[in-house]
Order: structure tokens, then sequence, then C-alpha cells
């Protein structure tokens, strides 16, 4: 079984370190996927990472994961909220998924509080900022097994 993992970054997730650092933090998305694969390292884990503005590449790419990857790391942005497309996308290529998101969104705007993704994700991780895709990524390594 392969040890590589997809760190998928959606929606406006190229301005991390820009946008709203009082919500989002300071930490940019390149300094997020250096630590992802850092932290990959240490577990014995391959780490790509892809992010895009784009609900359709995103689904692509999903789709594309199967039978490359091994599981997911996915932070959907404000696609998590009203996507059925990509939870039917996860749904059908049957990985591993777990959810990540640098705020608490159940503490934010009651449109935050739904996640179409946490229906068919494995766990939901939220509120740690950038730590959080190390948590996810342990979390993975943990679902995956066969470890380093
Ligand atoms: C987010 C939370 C979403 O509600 C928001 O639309 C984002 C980022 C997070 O990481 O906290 O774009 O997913």
């Amino acid at each position: 079984m392969t040890r590589s993992v997809l760190v998928l970054n959606g929606p406006n997730l190229n301005l991390l370190g820009t946008r709203q650092p009082e919500v989002y933090g300071r930490t940019t998305l390149a300094d997020v996927e250096a630590m992802c694969i850092e932290t990959g390292r240490t577990l014995g884990l391959e780490v790509a990472c892809r992010q895009s503005n784009s609900e359709g590449t995103l689904i692509d790419w999903i789709h594309e994961a199967k039978g490359v990857h091994a599981g997911i790391v996915l932070n959907a942005g404000a696609y998590t909220h009203t996507s059925i497309a990509i939870m039917d996308a996860i749904a059908s290529v049957e990985l591993p998924v777990v959810e990540v998101h640098l705020s608490n969104i159940h503490q934010r705007e009651a449109f935050r509080h739904l996640s179409y993704i946490s229906k068919v994700a494995v766990g939901m991780i939220c509120g740690f900022g950038a730590f959080g895709y190390r948590i996810a990524l342990e979390a993975l390594a943990n679902r995956i097994g066969g470890g380093a």
C-alpha cells in the first residue's frame, strides 16, 4: 500500500498569511505545505500538496488521487459549506479524508456550522490554526497504518 498522501487546499487559501490574519494567522500556504512535507517525513508519509480556487479542479484532483494516494487531508475552504459535489467526489473515491479548518468553524457564523465534507470524512480538526494540518497528518497516518 502506498504511503503517499495528498494535502489539498481550496479557495482563498493561497492567500494565507495576508488573508484576515486575525482569523487565519500569519502562516503562509508555502509555510503550511513545507510543514506538511516535514511532518510527513517524520511519519513515513510522502506528502503531495495542491491548492485550487476552483471546485471542478478540486474534484478532478480527488478523482485522480484514487490509486495514487492512500488518503487526503482536505481544507475545502468555503466549499466545505456548499459543495455536495466535493462530498460526492470523496464518497466516490473511497479514500480516507481528514477535514481541516484553521479556524473553529463552530464559533463563527451559522452558515459555517454545516460541513458537507464532515459527512464523508473520517474526522475533522478545526481551531488549531496551521498546527491542525500536523494533527490531521498524524490521524491519517494512524488510519492508513503500516507506518515507519
Ligand atoms: C476555513 C473556514 C471556512 O469557513 C472558510 O470559508 C475558509 C477557511 C478554515 O480553514 O478555517 O476559507 O476552511
